[in-house]
């Protein structure tokens, strides 16, 4: 296995710290670094070797775990967290070496809003969220351009979900609108309605509908825009009418919890509570009883009475974590098949060693690099996010 690039929007993550003069053939083959050695480590010493290089680096590193981690990577996380909380983290921690254990998007965002003096690490460059892909800058764009044909788009703020590309955030911060995360959504929103008339919402077409009905948003004035048909597949009325435009993204985890789970889990654990993450399917959200951020569910069921029965809707090491740590709950996964997000999953301790030994050895590897450009309006649509709390 070696590592590779990844390219995201007009970010390109390099696998290895490379001096100028490298040429892009070399970067490609991952010219330069060891990982493949990683591989024999044996699993029993992983733990005290990752220990050994994070006491070796001291205050210089700080690493952020996203609560779908695995165990073994996230009990190594100064701070563990969801989007949101990793995202402010992020832009106050002050560790010179910013590991970030979670997916790519989490990383580039932390990458924009770091300081100057600071360096975001993603320790799998493969990590990749399958749901920021589907919105793709150039598809944006001619969406943009196809709503001007129909309606005024300076009364159109675009909202784009933490789970974005960066050049997505950066068009989203030059037209005048807002990141958001499933934990503030409804606070995001309510600033885009301030300044305008609608909203067009990237990527998640489910946490924008959950979102906007919960707002009181008729789902008839929320129309969805796939970006692989004319005008979206919308009609010019359509559009006219519509407060919300949702783009046609998902999250392939959560868009597996349906109707029939929560019907199930109900009917065999009679008083069991139904909470489940804002990117599952509108259906299953007005099935559930509650509906959180990762964070939020947390928390919800941390304040629920001992003894309380909760089904969860989110990703399973989440699940499996709140099911071992509650001892006075009995917490189950809504879906009994497992649900894994595969990319949090790439992370490995063996990343994490191979990231914070190089670290240690002064050797930056998959430093996470947003362009000078990309960021200026990144930073800007982040910022207007960060000033709602
Ligand atoms: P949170 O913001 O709730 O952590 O969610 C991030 C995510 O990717 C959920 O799939
Ligand atoms: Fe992306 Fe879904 Fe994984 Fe979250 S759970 S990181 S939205 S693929």
């Amino acid at each position: 296995m070696s590592t590779n690039t990844y390219k995201s929007g007009t970010t390109t993550l390099i696998g290895i710290e490379q001096p100028e003069t490298l040429r892009a053939p070399e970067i490609e083959k991952g010219v330069g670094c060891d990982f493949d050695n990683y591989l024999l480590v044996p699993d029993n010493t992983l733990d005290e070797r990752i220990a050994t290089a994070k006491a070796k680096l001291g205050k210089d590193v700080v690493i952020l775990g996203h609560h779908y981690q695995r165990d073994e990577v996230v009990k190594f996380a100064d701070f563990r967290g969801d989007s949101l909380k990793l995202s402010q983290q992020a832009a106050e921690v002050d560790g010179k070496y910013i590991v970030f254990c979670g997916v790519h998007f989490m990383a580039e965002s932390a990458d924009i809003l770091r300081r100057e003096h600071q360096v975001v690490v993603l320790p799998d460059l493969n990590a990749g969220c399958s749901m920021a892909d589907m919105a793709d800058i150039g598809q944006v764009e001619a969406c943009w351009s196809e709503l001007g044909g129909v309606t005024d788009t300076s009364k159109i703020i675009p909202v784009t979900y933490m789970n974005s590309t960066a050049a997505i955030k950066s068009f989203t911060g030059e037209q005048g609108g807002s990141v958001c995360t499933s934990s503030n959504a409804a606070a995001v929103m309510r600033w885009a309605f301030a300044r305008g008339e609608k909203v067009l919402f990237l990527p998640d077409e489910h946490l924008g509908r959950n979102t906007g009905y919960r707002m009181g948003i008729p789902l008839d004035e929320m129309i969805v825009w796939n970006p692989f048909e004319e005008l979206g597949g919308n009609t010019e009325e359509q559009i006219r009418k519509a407060k919300v435009i949702l783009w046609k993204g998902y999250c392939s985890v959560h868009q597996r919890f349906t109707v029939e789970h929560v019907a199930r889990v109900r009917k065999e654990n009679p008083g069991i509570r139904v909470i489940v993450h804002p990117e599952c399917r509108f259906e299953v959200a007005q099935a559930a009883d509650e509906i959180g951020s990762t964070e939020g569910i947390i928390k919800a069921i941390k304040a629920s009475p001992a003894g309380s029965q909760w089904a969860v809707g989110t990703e399973i090491h989440l699940v499996n974590r709140l099911s071992k740590e509650l001892k006075d709950h009995k917490v189950m996964s809504l879906d009994r098949s497992v649900c894994v997000c595969t990319t949090m999953f790439r992370i490995t301790p063996v990343h994490l060693l191979w990231a914070l030994e190089n670290l240690a050895a002064g050797k930056i590897v998959n430093r996470i690099s947003v362009d000078e450009r990309t960021r200026k309006f990144a930073r800007v649509a982040l910022d207007r996010m960060l000033a709602l709390r």
